[in-house]
């Protein structure tokens, strides 16, 4: 069942500075199924932003739609949770507060706060930690409390943008596995946008695969593989191949690349 349409959706943003445009997006059409994990992978400035922050109502399409659970994306809503690169946490409140942030806005009472969110703080591996305060956590950390944070409004849609861009490797690969978890558990639906051909390619139930100016999709392509997922099988790496020749159309012949088994390439 589809949950999220982006239908021929246009972002054309002018550029002052220059008195002339930039087409971030350029008639862009994708359909995101309930339950399913989307991964947006493409270079730098190819509009992956763009298009989350339309999904999330941050922005506007200049021409198209984006639909959401039925309806028009005209605005933010609580049926979609966003985590961004950096946690945004407030670094004078504990952990169990920050998880809390949208609760305190909603005028709701210290105890049933707290109450509310140890489900969350459990969730995502942070019992424990309830008092400590950002600074007293490792990155990974502070980034597990903004996804508890966006979990917390129990949204039907999480959106992520290069969510673990800051990570050591051990750490992403921790993460990936947590947020597996956190998926099937919550039988939410994740759009995420990475530049990793690997991070997509362990995460994702589809990766679109992204064009540089204009922004474009090239491909949306079923993963079907076995989780976890093995970064060493043959069909992973051919479904590694495969996006490589997308991203970089000029390259050697996808089959004249040698890849090594643990080597993680980005875009
Ligand atoms: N507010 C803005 N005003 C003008 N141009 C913008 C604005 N936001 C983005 N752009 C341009 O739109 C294009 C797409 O930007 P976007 O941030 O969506 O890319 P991205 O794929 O998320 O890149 P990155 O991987 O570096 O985060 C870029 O060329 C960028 O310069
Ligand atoms: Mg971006």
């Amino acid at each position: 069942m589809t949950l999220i349409t982006v239908d021929k959706v246009s972002r054309i943003y002018d550029d002052r500075q220059r008195k002339t445009q930039v087409t971030a997006l350029d008639n862009v059409s994708l359909t995101v199924g309930r339950n399913e994990f989307l991964c947006l992978l493409g270079p730098s400035g190819c509009g992956k932003s763009t298009l989350l922050n339309m999904i999330a109502g941050f922005d506007m399409p200049t021409q198209g739609t984006v639909n959401v659970g039925g309806q028009v994306v005209q605005g933010p809503g609580a049926d979609r949770g966003v985590v961004f690169q950096q946690p945004n946490l407030m670094p004078w409140l504990p952990v169990w507060e920050n998880v809390a942030f949208h609760l305190k806005m909603q005028n709701m009472g210290k105890a049933l706060r707290r109450e509310r969110v140890q489900r969350f703080i459990e969730m995502v591996g942070l019992k424990g930690f309830e008092n400590h305060f950002p600074s007293e956590l490792s990155g990974g950390m502070n980034q597990r409390v903004g996804i508890a944070r966006a979990l917390l409004m129990n949204p039907e849609v999480i959106l992520m943008d290069e969510p673990f861009g800051a990570l050591d490797e051990q750490t992403k690969m921790d993460m990936h596995a947590e947020l597996v978890r956190i998926w099937r558990e919550s039988k939410s639906t994740i759009v995420f946008v990475t530049h990793g051909i690997d991070e997509s390619l362990a995460l994702g139930t589809h990766v679109a695969v992204m064009s540089a100016r204009p922004g474009r999709i090239r491909e949306l392509i079923p993963i079907e593989l076995d989780r976890p997922r093995d970064p060493t099988s043959a069909v992973f790496n051919d479904y590694k191949r495969h996006i490589l020749s997308l991203l970089r159309p000029e390259a050697p012949r996808p089959e004249a690349i040698n890849l090594s088994h643990n080597e993680s390439h980005h875009v």
